[in-house]
Order: C-alpha cells, then sequence, then structure tokens
C-alpha cells in the first residue's frame, strides 16, 4: 500500500514519511513543486540510507493517487488543499494531522475552523474521501529521528470504521507507537485543541512531552 503526503516538504510531512519509510512503507513525498519535494528525498536519503529506500518525490497531484493519502501541509491550507484533490481524494483513506494553533505570548491557543475542526473542514471540502485524524501530538523531531525509537501512543478518529481500522494499523506497524480508536471524526475537535494545551505545558516546562493513555491496551 503507497501513502502519499501533501506537504512532506514541512517538518511534520518530511518526519512521517522518513519514519514510515524506515518501517518499509513505499511513501510519496509531495509538494506544490516537485523539485522541493526531490530536494528533501535527496536530504532524507543522504541522512538515512537505505533506511528511507522506500521514499518518492513527486508533485500533490500523484501523492492524492495513493491508497492513503496524509493532509501534511500548514494547517490553514488544509481545507483547501483537500478541496483542490477533492476528485483524486474520493473513496481514499485521508488523514489530517492539522492543529489550528495560534501562539499568544508565552502560550499556544487552538484555532477551530467554523466546521468545528481543521479536520471536519477537511471533510467539508472533500465530501467523498474517508477522513480520518491522527498524529496531532507527536512532535515532528520526535518522527524524523529514526536513531530513536518511538514511545507514542496515537489516537485515531474518523466516521469510516474502514479508513479508521487503516489508520489504527498504520500507526500500529510504527515500532514503539500504540494507536487507539477514539471514534467519529467529531472527536477531533478534542485532539486539535488539546494539541494547544500539550504545546504550552511543553513550552513552559521547557520539554517535548506527548500523550500517553494510562490503563488501557490497544
Ligand atoms: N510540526 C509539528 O511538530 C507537528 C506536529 C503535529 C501536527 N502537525 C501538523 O502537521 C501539519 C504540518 O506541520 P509543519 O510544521 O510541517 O507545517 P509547515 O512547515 O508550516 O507546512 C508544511 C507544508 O505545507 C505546504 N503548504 C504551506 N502553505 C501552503 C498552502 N497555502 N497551500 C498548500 N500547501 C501549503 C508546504 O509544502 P509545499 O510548499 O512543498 O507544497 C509546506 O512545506 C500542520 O497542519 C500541523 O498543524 C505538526
Amino acid at each position: 500500500m503507497e501513502i502519499g503526503i501533501f506537504g512532506a516538504t514541512g517538518p511534520a510531512g518530511r518526519g512521517l514519511a522518513a519514519r514510515l519509510a524506515a518501517v518499509g512503507h513505499d511513501v510519496v513525498v509531495g509538494s506544490r513543486d516537485p523539485e522541493r519535494a526531490k530536494g528533501i528525498v535527496e536530504e532524507l536519503r543522504k541522512r538515512w540510507g537505505d533506511r528511507v529506500a522506500t521514499l518518492r518525490a513527486a508533485h500533490n497531484e500523484e501523492a492524492a493517487a495513493c491508497e492513503i493519502v496524509v493532509i501534511a501541509v500548514a494547517w490553514e491550507a488544509a481545507a483547501d488543499t483537500a478541496a483542490a484533490h477533492a476528485e483524486a481524494l474520493a473513496g481514499k483513506t485521508v488523514v489530517s494531522m492539522a492543529n489550528g494553533l495560534e501562539k499568544i505570548r508565552n502560550e499556544f491557543r487552538a484555532v477551530m475552523p467554523d466546521e468545528g475542526s481543521v479536520a471536519l473542514a477537511v471533510q467539508a471540502a472533500a465530501p467523498a474521501a474517508h477522513v480520518t485524524a491522527a498524529f496531532h501530538h507527536v512532535p515532528a523531531a520526535v518522527f524524523a529521528d529514526l536513531d530513536s525509537e518511538m514511545e507514542d501512543d496515537i489516537t485515531v478518529v474518523g466516521d469510516d470504521d474502514g479508513a479508521r481500522a487503516t489508520v489504527i494499523e498504520l500507526v500500529s506497524s510504527i515500532p514503539g507507537v500504540r494507536a487507539f480508536d477514539g471514534g467519529s471524526l467529531n472527536n477531533s475537535v478534542g485532539l486539535e485543541a488539546f494539541a494547544a494545551v500539550l504545546l504550552t505545558a511543553n513550552l513552559r516546562h521547557h520539554g517535548r512531552g506527548s500523550v500517553a493513555l494510562r490503563g488501557i491496551e490497544p
């Protein structure tokens, strides 16, 4: 199964791309500019060699043709990007990882679109896609450091049972990561909003904390 990532030239998408490739998945590193995607793949190959051999650079359009598509563009552009590729995304499993955030002095605050969350706005923009949301609370640097085994819990939400199960399986394929089913896409509101709390705590405590769910097993 090939995984396409829109905006994989940013820290989050490129980190996720490297981590998924290291597990053996075929990953299309997408960008609005294929040359920029090529540069990122070259950079990742230089750093990680054969561990990221399954990466391929392409325009977002090609990434949209994959079975699973992750939207890793800047959060303000997530819905518009989904709308631009809505036809190609129809029937596909789509993963929104966007957190709408603004920084006000020494705190982050959640910015929720009228639809309720960025993921819900993505679903409205690409109505025939099976939109899920995941990866909100994992810092890009954690994905990107392939020498460090991850130790993260990731909650996946989405309305389509099959798409949610597919993403849970994908997340679970990353060593050290536990995936949990967080219910329908409406619950993306909580995931996205909590990112503001987590980032603020990390800012104020000078840390890189993530989210762990205690007392349950995948
Ligand atoms: N950074 C993190 O630690 C982290 C953690 C969890 C979740 N997230 C979420 O993951 C997403 C990506 O984060 P990031 O820090 O990597 O973001 P970013 O660097 O700001 O942007 C990622 C990519 O988005 C594309 N982009 C920017 N503006 C665009 C526009 N107007 N239209 C279409 N594409 C556009 C660009 O790719 P091209 O120019 O190559 O097309 C850019 O490289 C965000 O939604 C963020 O909330 C980030």
